[in-house]
């Protein structure tokens, strides 16, 4: 069986109630008549080609874009993290343009940015106060110069369901009279069609739009779409982006269920059963636990919340998230999306059912039983000195790309304030890079590093022994 064919079983044996992603939740209806060992198949005689198609992946990506509103879709079975590559692989005309980004963009951009050779100017998110996460951001106070860029790259909605004003940045973009394309990572709202959620970015007018069909929709997990409206970007440049990044032997499974995912989202009766239960959730635990809801939207730079995200925050509990996990999963078998030390992200998917929902708020009603039990309130001194902060941004030296081929040797840490970093180090959740490679270590952010005392890193691995790549000076 192998080690991870046994992983797997032992995982499956322990009966979690998903809250994460895939969001097709295991269940068997998205699948039925798929024989999965029989269609592990790539292209072949009668089948078609992903990255020329003219038979039946071109019938069924013109379906997808007519379903989600696009003038054309991509497949993509690399993930959605391709997606936000083929992007900025895509542009043209950019010599002495600067590439808008948020700084709190997932890692696919930030790769994207070392792949395309591109500078980066970057939108700062807002932290909300009492999540400490980067939920919003507000468009007016951050005076985009639309004349210097060659695209406008946002995260809509973000990872916890929360949106910001695109349509607001989409109208900016429109009366600057520039064609700056604006570049939509929908990742997390493939699910965005219909009366229930907030706008799609199709619809609001963005330019291309990825879906990371395979997080809230039944694509099998890498399964992703990307969508291309208008003529900003030029779509034979886009085509040789994913051919470049895309396996030469595509998956008929991973293609198949994105086909079926688009047929699927189309059934809004599985979200409307679901989105009963979760304005019961909100009823019930809502006064003894904090969490995001739509009273939220109109603060702190976010416009719409996604009810389908159950973003709760434990601090007032006095308990640690994940201290609050492990009593969720040990006694409700129910698995989140992700945790950090304050807050817990349960997330729906198409096939999430109305019993899921309703165990998921009788785990969170006992949750707050339990708190009470053993609630102290060190946990919330602690919290309280920790709150997260972004640190002033670097100054950027070298681009990533340059950053990413120059020489480098790893030095103490305590030894790189004035060096040029070079490697991207962001703390996960919420994976917000505090430097960016390519950018001058500064004092806020050695301190930071410094003072951290445990915590994941995302593209660093020297925290164990205090050290960072830098750049080879000279
Ligand atoms: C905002 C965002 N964009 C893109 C991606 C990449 O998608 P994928 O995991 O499908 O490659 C992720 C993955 O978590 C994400 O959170």
């Amino acid at each position: 069986m192998g080690d991870i064919g046994e992983g797997l079983i032992r995982y499956q044996k322990q009966g979690f109630c998903s809250f994460h992603t895939p969001g097709h939740k295991g269940r068997q209806e998205f699948f039925n008549g798929l024989d999965f060992l029989g269609s592990d198949l790539t292209e072949l005689p009668g089948l078609d080609m992903l990255h020329a198609s003219s038979g039946i992946i071109a019938a069924a990506q013109k379906r997808s874009a007519e379903i989600f509103g696009a003038e054309e879709t991509y497949f993509l079975i690399n993930g959605g993290t391709v997606g936000n590559q083929a992007m900025f692989l895509a542009l043209e005309n950019t010599e002495n343009k600067r590439v808008l980004v948020e700084r709190s963009s997932h890692r696919s951009v930030m790769s994207a940015l070392v792949l395309s050779g591109l500078k980066p100017d970057y939108l700062m998110p807002i932290v909300h106060p009492e999540f400490n996460l980067p939920l919003g951001l507000d468009v007016e106070q951050q005076r985009i110069s639309w004349q210097d860029l060659a695209a406008c790259h946002v995260t809509y909605p973000s990872y916890y369901g929360t949106g910001f004003e695109l349509n607001r940045l989409l109208l900016e973009r429109t009366s600057s009279g520039l064609k700056a394309p604006i570049l939509v990572d929908q990742a997390h709202g493939s699910h965005y069609l219909g009366p229930l959620f907030p706008p799609s970015a199709l619809k609001l007018g963005a330019d291309l739009v990825l879906h990371s069909s395979h997080k809230t929709l039944s694509a099998l997990t890498q399964s992703a779409m990307l969508h291309v409206q208008g003529n900003r970007v030029s779509r034979a440049r886009l085509r040789q982006g994913l051919e470049l990044l895309q396996s030469s032997s595509p998956s008929y499974l991973l293609l198949a269920s994105l086909e079926r995912a688009g047929e699927f989202a189309l059934d809004f009766r599985r979200w409307e059963c679901l989105q009963e239960e979760i304005a019961n959730l909100h009823r019930k635990v809502g006064g003894d636990i904090r969490i995001l809801s739509s009273k939220d939207a109109g603060t702190y730079g976010i416009q719409t919340v996604d009810w389908s995200k159950v973003l709760i925050n434990t601090s007032h509990l006095g308990v640690s998230a994940p201290h609050c996990v492990n009593y969720l999963r040990e006694e409700f078998r129910l698995e989140p999306e992700l945790w950090d030390e304050e807050n817990i992200l349960f997330m729906l998917g198409i096939g999430n059912t109305a019993e899921d929902v309703r165990r998921l708020t009788k785990g969170l009603e006992c949750l707050a039983h339990f708190a009470n039990s053993v609630g102290c309130t060190e946990f919330k001194k602690r919290w309280r000195n920790t709150r997260y902060r972004i640190p002033p941004l670097p100054k950027l030296i070298l681009s990533p790309r340059e950053a990413f081929f120059a020489p480098k040797r790893l030095i103490p840490l305590k030894e790189s304030l004035g060096h040029i970093i070079g490697e991207t180090v962001s703390p996960y959740p919420p994976g917000v890079p505090v430097i960016v490679m390519g950018e001058e270590m500064t004092q806020e952010v050695l301190d930071m590093l410094l003072m951290s005392q445990d915590g994941r890193w995302q593209g660093w691995d020297g925290f164990q022994n205090q050290r960072i790549w830098v750049l080879e000076e000279g």
